[in-house]
């Protein structure tokens, strides 16, 4: 027999996709200044659904940047207190054309639900959300466990917002564990709890060249040009066979353990069509000596984001471009320190600037990598949960992307972080035609409850 809070999510599952619907309507866009309005509103939204579920002490707080909003239900005397987090921002929506159905105006398509944040995290978080309300409205209000919930706005930006809030008020989020989920599972019907985070740095390097932009038939062959200082730069930053060439950057980098490497072999994974249907390219890059997921999830790598500056409208503009700009990050494994990084390789990208040319090489932001151990009761909780759920034993996997206050959940509030995470590989993440598989949205919403529930020592 399922317990209430189970039947009480069956029974509401169109209502809750309905109100997820209204809340990916809302382009939260955290790095676009224009949508700074929507940003708020979308956190008011969540705030004023948290109040009307029943939890306490609900707030939105102000921080430097976008607001988090936090609200706790702590009356399971004697019980584990979790630690709910997601972001409720989403990265821009282009290019538009791309997307089959507009981006903030959510449409169902073979099972999906289509929309920016769908997945990442707006869905995601809302499981969460939707978990509680089904436990309070089943239980009279109550919980099994003690809930402490933070929502932040600027997670694809990379704000400090929340780790400032982590750091001061440590009290405030005081937990056993962090439940998060805004990762992926490994395959469609395989529960997966992610272990391992990449951290990274995201720098720009600006370079300047001449004192204004200058005819390129008039000044060029005499002129430095930015641009091509900046290929210089970059062509020495990474080799053909994906060596980072910064000196010293691979020092600290510590190798998965034997065992996990021996658990990843096991996992249902095939370069071949991870390079067709995933990445779509005719072949795949980087360091060959490493199988792919190693390079995913264990490597550091350096990519390439966009160059900002010259001419880049239709047609042709003959201009030698006073200043370009290189927005290039790197991904980080254990043990890399993200500042130490850093310094290596401003100082590297400074040695190699050619003559006639300024760079100015600036952090934009950072996060630390994180492996989390499996070993403690929140961990067996949850593949208990997802067990009954999906049938199946789960699998740990790393992950490639950044969540960087998962790190600081580690070191300022020394708690572990459980990522139980419902996306799938071939979801869109930051990309157009994002989109959440509706069975995992609520799968994800029942594996939550059973979690709490067996946390709690119900059935
Ligand atoms: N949810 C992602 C990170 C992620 C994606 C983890 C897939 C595991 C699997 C998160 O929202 C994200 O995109 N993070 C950024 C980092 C940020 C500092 C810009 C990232 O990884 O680029
Ligand atoms: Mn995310
Ligand atoms: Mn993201």
């Amino acid at each position: 027999m399922p317990t209430e809070a189970l039947q009480f999510a069956r029974q509401n599952q169109n209502r809750f996709l309905d109100e997820l619907k209204d809340l990916l309507r809302i382009p939260s866009i955290s790095t676009l200044p224009e949508h700074r309005g929507d940003v708020r509103h979308a956190a008011e939204v969540l705030a004023a659904e948290l109040n009307r579920i029943g939890m306490e002490h609900v707030e939105v707080i102000e921080t430097g940047g976008h607001p988090l909003v936090y609200a706790d239900w702590l009356h399971a005397k004697g019980k584990a207190t979790c630690l709910c987090y997601g972001h409720y921002d989403v990265q821009p929506p282009d290019p538009l054309e791309e997307w089959t159905t507009p981006p903030f105006e959510p449409a169902e398509r073979n099972g999906n639900i289509y929309a920016r944040g769908a997945v990442d995290d707006k869905g995601q978080m809302y499981m969460h959300v939707k978990a509680l309300e089904s436990m309070l409205h089943a239980h009279d209000g109550k919980l099994p466990v003690n809930i402490r919930i933070i929502l932040e706005g600027e997670e694809e930006v990379g704000g400090e917002g929340i780790a400032q809030f982590v750091r001061e008020h440590p009290e405030r989020l005081r937990a056993d564990f962090a439940l998060i989920s805004d990762t992926e599972m490994f395959a469609p019907d395989l529960p997966t709890l992610c272990v391992g985070l990449r951290g990274m740095i995201y720098t720009e390097i600006a370079a300047r060249g001449a004192a204004t932009d200058l005819h390129s038939g008039m000044y060029g062959g005499a002129a430095p040009n930015p641009f091509f200082a900046l290929c210089e730069v970059l062509s020495k930053l990474k080799d053909a066979n994906g060596h980072i060439l910064i000196p010293g950057i691979y020092d600290d980098v510590v190798a998965p353990s034997a065992a996990e490497l021996k658990a990843w072999k096991s996992l249902p994974f095939d370069e071949a069509e991870f390079q067709k249907k995933e990445v779509g390219s005719s072949a795949l890059t980087g360091e060959e000596e490493y199988s792919v997921l190693e390079r995913l999830w264990a490597r550091p790598t350096l990519e390439i984001h966009g160059m900002p500056g010259g001419f880049t409208g239709e047609g042709a503009k003959t201009v030698i471009p006073a200043k370009a700009a290189a927005k290039v990050s790197l991904r980080l494994v254990p043990d890399m320190e993200p500042h130490k990084v850093f310094g290596l390789y401003k100082k590297y990208v400074e040695s190699l600037c050619p003559g006639g040319i300024k760079l100015d090489v600036r952090l934009i932001h950072s996060g630390d990598a994180i492996v989390i151990g499996v070993d403690n009761p929140y961990v067996k909780a949850a593949t208990a949960a997802l067990h009954e759920v999906f049938k199946k034993d789960t699998v740990f996997i790393r992950s490639g992307g950044s969540i960087p206050i998962v790190g600081d959940f580690e070191r300022s509030l020394k708690i572990p972080s459980v990522m139980m995470g419902f996306g799938l590989p071939d979801d869109n993440l930051h990309a157009p035609n994002e989109k959440f598989c509706i069975a995992n949205f609520h799968r994800g919403i029942e594996s939550l409850i059973r979690f709490f529930e067996k946390l709690g020592g119900q059935k």
